[in-house]
């Protein structure tokens, strides 16, 4: 057997990290084109382990107590809070991604300042500010419009993670580390460039090593690339505990932040801000300001009462429907699921015999919030059959309900919550799916249940052979 050289690098996709023996022009793992790049090699584990040393593990008992978990540092801003699962957890790392000029920076320099000051009857906390992209002056700059003024943030420059390393892992060191970002950071071992798979990985792998040892908890910011990803690793939110994105369009105030993945609390909850002069600003009713836009009796829009995470948020939902020019008219959507709006349309066009057919159909939920529950589908529909009619929905109406294949509108989760966030906002009627067996009187808003597609068509006042003339 001829004995083959280990190659000296590797080619790593920086898009999934898979590695291959050369380079190529497209990751055969993901699809991705020109993302490969070479890399020094990683040493590999070595041959034949057994009976050669190791420590003997330890292990314990799967019931035995651990204050680890309990041991969480409130913030005090609850919209964060809310979005880690009830504050951070001691040796524990998070991952925050988001767009470049989003906010992220912002966003920890206000939660470090958080911890620096006493709330909730916790001591104040220590933490170490560690920026890789701007230089002290620029933080402090900051800090300063910020109107942060604390002695418990301590910053720093510093893109080496030896020397980082250095100075958090001891005993007096802090409580809470930033690393602002991770992409700036590198591994003097490594041959390749920061923000590469390789440094990103082992940069992350040996901050999250101390942060474990020493419990603080370790806040990581990773940058978004075009594609919507954390820059090159997705193995990055293997290795870390929780990955908080934050969203937002960069013209609108507002920015979301949101779990999508938490193993200390729920992934669905979401946390609104505002983003000022100021800095950041907590939202507590999303709803109002969701909707402090919205213009009344205009065809094409609709209310939907939804529930994110644990709270009821109120959006408008808009549509628009327009002759097309093109062979193919074109469906755009934002904020919502394309393919739930093809299913949507479809539904209506086989059951109530709408026609979309030469009509550029676009969708948008206002305000730039992104919506996943099915529990829209009836708001959607109301705003189609609205846009396509010209005749508006009722302006003082909330919707929801699932929609299914055959037209008929199913129940969803959380009735009532629903209806309460609307009547608090002063709507005084709900289009809601027909509920099953007891009835109970006495509820505000105003309820129709609608069983079917039909039922909101006449609801709306359509008579349905009009539009089916039109198309
Ligand atoms: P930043 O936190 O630097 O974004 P990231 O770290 O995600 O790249 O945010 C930068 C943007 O925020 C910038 O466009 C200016 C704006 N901003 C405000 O509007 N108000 C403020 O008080 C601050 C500090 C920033
Ligand atoms: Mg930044």
């Amino acid at each position: 057997m001829r004995i083959v050289a280990k190659p000296a690098s590797s080619y790593v996709c920086q898009s999934c990290g898979t590695s291959f023996p050369r380079w190529s022009g497209r990751c055969e793992a993901c699809g991705e084109w020109n993302t490969i790049t070479e890399e020094a090699a990683r040493e590999s584990a070595p041959k034949g382990l057994s009976g050669k040393g190791g420590r003997k593990l330890e292990f314990v008992d799967l019931t035995a107590q651990t204050a680890e978990v309990s041991e969480r540092r409130v913030t005090g801003i609850a919209e964060f809070d809310r979005v880690t699962g009830g504050g951070l957890v001691r040796g524990s790392a998070l991952l925050i991604g988001g767009d470049p000029g989003i906010g992220k920076s912002t966003l920890l320099l206000q939660v470090a300042a958080a911890i620096g000051s006493p709330n909730a009857g916790l001591a104040a906390g220590h933490t170490a500010y560690v920026s890789g992209e701007e230089a002290v002056a620029q933080v402090r700059l900051r800090a300063r419009r910020l109107g942060i003024a604390t002695p418990a943030v301590h910053l720093a420059a510093a893109t080496n993670v030896r020397d980082i390393i250095a100075s958090l892992d001891r005993a007096d060191g802090p409580d809470i580390a930033v690393i602002d970002s991770i992409q700036t950071m590198y591994v003097d071992s490594l041959d390749s460039a920061p923000g590469t798979v390789a440094q990103v990985r082992a940069s992350a792998s040996e901050l999250i090593r101390v942060a474990k040892r020493r419990g603080f908890a370790l806040l990581l910011v990773g940058h978004v690339t075009k594609e919507g990803l954390i820059a090159g690793p997705r193995v990055l939110e293997h290795m870390v505990d929780t990955v908080l994105y934050f969203e937002g369009e960069r013209g609108h105030q507002f920015r979301i932040l949101r779990a999508v993945k938490n193993r200390y609390g729920p992934t669905d909850e979401i946390g609104v801000f505002e983003m000022t002069d100021g800095g950041l600003v907590e939202v507590a009713n999303p709803s109002e300001l969701f909707l402090a836009e919205r213009r009344g009796n205009v065809s094409g829009s609709a209310v939907f009462a939804g529930i994110e995470g644990t709270r009821p948020v109120l959006v408008e939902i808009q549509a628009l429907v327009s002759p097309s020019p093109l062979a193919t008219p074109r469906r755009a959507v934002v904020g919502w699921d394309s393919s739930r709006l093809a299913m949507v349309m479809a539904v209506l066009e086989a059951r109530c015999g709408l026609g979309f057919g030469g009509n550029d159909v676009y969708l948008n939920v206002a305000g730039g919030l992104r919506i996943t529950e099915p529990a829209a589908d009836l708001a959607v529909a109301g705003a189609l059959v609205s846009a396509l009619s010209g005749v508006p929905m009722p302006e003082n109406l909330v919707s929801f309900g699932e929609i299914g294949l055959s037209g008929e509108v199913r129940a969803v989760s959380q009735r009532d919550q629903r209806l309460k966030e609307a009547a608090k906002l002063g709507f005084t009627a709900a289009l809601v799916p027909p509920r099953r067996g007891r009835r109970d009187g006495g509820d505000s808003p105003l309820l129709h249940e609608i069983g079917h597609l039909h039922d909101l068509v006449h609801f709306l006042g359509v008579n349905e052979s009009t539009l089916r003339a039109r198309s």
